[in-house]
């Protein structure tokens, strides 16, 4: 049963180190088994998917040498198998890269489809539509992706959906086809960048990342090179959102204040201040916040994986404010938990409706997903009194050491395991 606990009210202050992004760390380490030649990762976030998707790798026989838990050394010229088996891709919907990653090398991939997600149907159809323009063949047999091609050679692709994950997914596959491959209507996110960055001093030529057109020229090999991931831009918008919540001061470090400009101008519109550095932002809360209205986009709008944190700020802010999540149909489960600490929310199909309130209370409650865990426990830290925050496996698979981080910044909040650990924990913070 672990759990965190929260006692609520503190202001944070003081600064914190934002970790790599595991959205980018993710793509990079399925692009690092695409040479015969080692890839070192730094940077690397240590997080229970990279570490999830870093066993299967090693499953399939790439090598992986973990030098500390920020560096991993990867040589993908031991995979002997091109089937990665639902045991793994259960635990984490992001093996799919795998598919663009060994369809890319060997021409050939079976990889496990992703089962459901608790944040709504998630389809994979532009992922596969780019495979066959590729030149594969593409057939969904006993619950795994089946997909050989004699060679790839390179495409026009139009994608029906601005799609992070087939913009990389086929970015991957096509860094080796013969000739040229145009994908059109692409995600525009910063891992999107990251990955293309990385493949480029693999030795691919891919230009227009981060635009709406991308142009990959395939090239015959790739090769091994060292690469530094991005910070994170959603666990940096967290503790954005935490200082502002809690009316801290924090300084944010390690961060591409570029990448945070939505949530930065979202803040300022509430009443918070923004201060942008080289690499760092710094955000001050106000003592009373405004209303707005928030509407998730592909990059450069705001993030969906930022939408339960902007609620739960948005939620104590004077007057109405609406949210309209436009990228997955499901992501308001978490506003029942947050209506047991006093917010008052209405969800009508893709948008909740908030009337602030003065203050949440603390309570007991269950994390639903990676973001809204993350949230909640935000929403926590401003919360009179005591808050328990159930499963939060789910906010290890993306936030390193959260609790720890929060403790440097003055929160009170620890990882417990029984109600010995709880007691314990009231008695110190009283
Ligand atoms: C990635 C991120 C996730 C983030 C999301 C949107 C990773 C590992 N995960 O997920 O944290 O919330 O981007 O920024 O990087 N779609 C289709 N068909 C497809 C693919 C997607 O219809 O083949 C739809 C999805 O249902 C969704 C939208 O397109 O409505 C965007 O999804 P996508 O960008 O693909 O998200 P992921 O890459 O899965």
């Amino acid at each position: 049963m672990e759990q965190f606990i929260i006692k609520g009210g503190n202001a944070l202050s003081g600064e914190v180190e934002i970790s790599g992004a595991k959205n980018a760390a993710l793509a990079l380490i399925a692009a690092a088994i695409m040479t015969d030649e080692t890839v070192t990762i730094e940077n690397l976030p240590d997080v229970r998917d990279v570490n999830v998707l870093l066993e299967s790798i090693e499953q399939i026989g790439a090598t992986v040498e973990r030098l500390n838990p920020h560096c991993v050394k990867i040589n993908g010229k031991t995979i002997k198998s091109t089937v990665v088996d639902y045991e793994h891709i259960k635990k984490i919907r992001a093996s799919y890269y795998l598919l663009g990653a060994l369809l890319g090398k060997f021409n050939e991939a079976e990889v496990a489809l992703p089962g459901g997600c608790n944040i709504g149907s998630r389809p994979i159809d532009q992922h596969l539509k780019g495979f066959k323009a590729l030149g594969a063949d593409v057939e969904v047999e006993y619950g795994m992706i089946v997909t050989k091609a004699d060679k790839l050679v390179g495409n026009h692709i139009y994608f029906d959906v601005v799609s992070v994950g087939a913009t990389i997914n086929v970015m991957l596959a096509a860094a080796m086809a013969d000739g040229n491959t145009n994908i059109e209507n692409a995600a525009k996110e910063p891992h999107v960048v990251d990955v293309a960055n990385m493949l480029n001093k693999m030795g691919a030529n891919i230009k227009g990342a981060g635009t709406d057109v991308i142009r990959i020229k395939g090239v015959k090999k790739l090769k091994g090179t060292d690469y530094s991931v991005i910070p994170d831009q959603i666990e940096a918008g967290t503790y954005m959102m935490a200082a502002a919540i809690t009316k801290g001061n924090v300084l944010i470090k390690n961060v591409i204040p570029k990448h945070l400009e939505a949530i930065s101008s979202k803040l300022t519109e509430i009443g918070c201040k923004v201060e942008e550095y080289d690499d760092a932002v710094r955000v001050i809360g106000a003592e009373k916040t405004k209303s707005t209205h928030v509407k998730t986009l592909p990059y450069p709008g705001f993030p969906t994986d930022m939408q339960p944190q902007m609620t739960v700020a948005l939620a104590l802010a004077e007057g109405t404010s609406v949210v309209t999540e436009s990228i997955f149909e499901n992501r308001f489960k978490y506003v029942d938990e947050l209506g047991r600490m006093g917010a008052h929310i209405k969800v009508e199909g893709n948008t909740a409706i908030i009337e602030g309130i003065e203050r949440y209370t603390g309570a007991s409650i269950i994390a639903p997903d990676l973001r809204a865990g993350a949230a909640l426990v935000v929403a926590g830290l401003a919360a009179e009194g005591y808050t328990t925050v159930e499963d939060i496996k789910y906010i290890e698979r993306g936030y390193e050491r959260m609790d720890e981080k929060l403790r440097s910044l003055g929160a009170q909040i620890e990882r417990v395991n029984s109600e010995k650990d709880i007691t314990k924990f009231k008695l110190k913070v009283v």
